[in-house]
């Protein structure tokens, strides 16, 4: 293992789940827009299983993430932030972390408890077999708040990427837009 505190970059892995977090988070969202609208049963079946297989899948990459933010650590802040710059980039950070944990917890606890089967990637239903809905809905308030939330933090952190690229040009936002390379 590096010396985490000693990284000057990220590695190619963070970077590609970084990346493949963002696009199939997006994409999930996309899938769940429809669930607050009425829909016919099968259509809402079909579309909580292509929802939660899709999201069992960002909570793997969520592991893999959490493992490599482990290992490999993070690079430094640049020098010329404010103190209030780094502290509200770290708490911020730390929310991210946290809220889409909490997403996926949520999302979890919401759909063992659906009183139809839920059969992830068409085979596996994780559903526990509940017979009636409040349990279900219930949890699912958690997990829109926390959709609420996640959205809210990356709005802010996607400003401050275009902060650190197009203002205060130094090169936060590169290293991670440059996914191929890294300099750790
Ligand atoms: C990847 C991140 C995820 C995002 C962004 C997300 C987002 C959402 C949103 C916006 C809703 C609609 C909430 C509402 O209007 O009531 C929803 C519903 C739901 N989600 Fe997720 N979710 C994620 C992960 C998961 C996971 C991992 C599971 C389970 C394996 C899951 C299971 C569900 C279920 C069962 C519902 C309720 C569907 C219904 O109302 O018929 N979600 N999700």
């Amino acid at each position: 293992m590096k010396d985490p505190a000693g990284a000057l970059d990220y590695s190619v892995g963070q970077k590609i789940v970084h990346w493949l977090m963002a696009i199939l988070i997006t994409l999930d969202l996309f899938v769940a827009q429809k669930f607050g609208n009425p829909l016919e049963l099968a259509d809402r079946l079909e579309s909580r299983a292509d929802h939660g297989s899709l999201g069992t899948i960002v909570a793997v990459l969520f592991v893999i993430r959490l493992y490599l933010r482990w290992r490999h650590g993070a690079p430094p802040l640049p020098g010329t932030m404010s103190p209030w710059q780094t502290t509200a980039a770290r708490w911020g950070h730390g929310a991210l972390y946290f809220l889409i944990g909490f997403l996926i917890f949520s999302g979890v606890a919401t759909a063992v408890n659906a009183t139809a089967p839920i059969p992830l990637f068409g085979s596996f239903d994780i559903t526990l077999g509940q017979v009636d809905d409040t349990t279900f809905i219930f949890l699912r308030q958690f997990h829109e708040f926390a959709t609420q939330a996640v959205i809210a933090l990356v709005a802010i952190h996607v400003l401050a990427a275009l902060y650190h690229w197009l203002i205060a040009g130094d090169d936060t936002t590169q290293k991670m837009l440059k996914f191929w390379s890294s300099r750790a």
